[in-house]
């Protein structure tokens, strides 16, 4: 049976292209998804793209996915909501934590994660590329890559 990721973007990421490009890049939301979809459908991965700038959403997708793997840019909820860590720490299925910007260099606010200690790893700083990078994690970890498994 095919392998389902769900990939979930927080609050003001669906700004991205405008928002303060010289850090998050000039690439939109909508872009960086259609990507990541040709790459999941070489992979042989379904996958499923949400956004959301309500945290009570986030966690409802979070603990409802029915999806094998989730990434997630919790963007600011990242530094603040121990409702979103809760529920990332509730679910089986492993996840990958992604920031377009590496967050251990910017504002000291930024450089605590509260979902760093209950995520599989964490892809930060590549800009959109950090989703792209996650998609390769995820297909070592659903076994569908010649990589050996951990
Ligand atoms: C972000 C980093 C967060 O600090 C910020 O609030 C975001 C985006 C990133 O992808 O670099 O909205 O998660």
């Amino acid at each position: 049976m095919n392998k389902k990721i769900l990939v979930v973007h927080g609050p003001n990421l669906h700004l991205l292209g405008q928002r303060e490009p010289d850090i998050y890049g000039k690439t939109t939301l909508e872009d960086i998804n259609k990507e990541l979809s040709l790459q999941a459908k070489k992979i042989g991965i379904a996958i499923s793209t949400y956004q959301s700038n309500q945290e009570g959403q986030i966690i409802d997708k979070i603990t409802q996915s029915g999806s094998n793997l989730i990434i997630i840019n919790p963007a600011a909820y990242t530094h603040t909501s121990v409702a979103i860590r809760d529920a990332l720490a509730a679910i089986e299925q492993p996840v990958i934590e992604v920031h377009l910007s590496n967050i251990y260099k910017r504002e000291d606010f930024r450089k605590k994660s509260l979902i760093s200690d209950v995520v599989t790893g964490t892809i930060s700083g590549f800009g959109e590329n950090s989703y792209y990078l996650a998609l390769q994690a995820a297909a070592v970890l659903l076994g569908k890559t010649n990589e050996k498994k951990n």
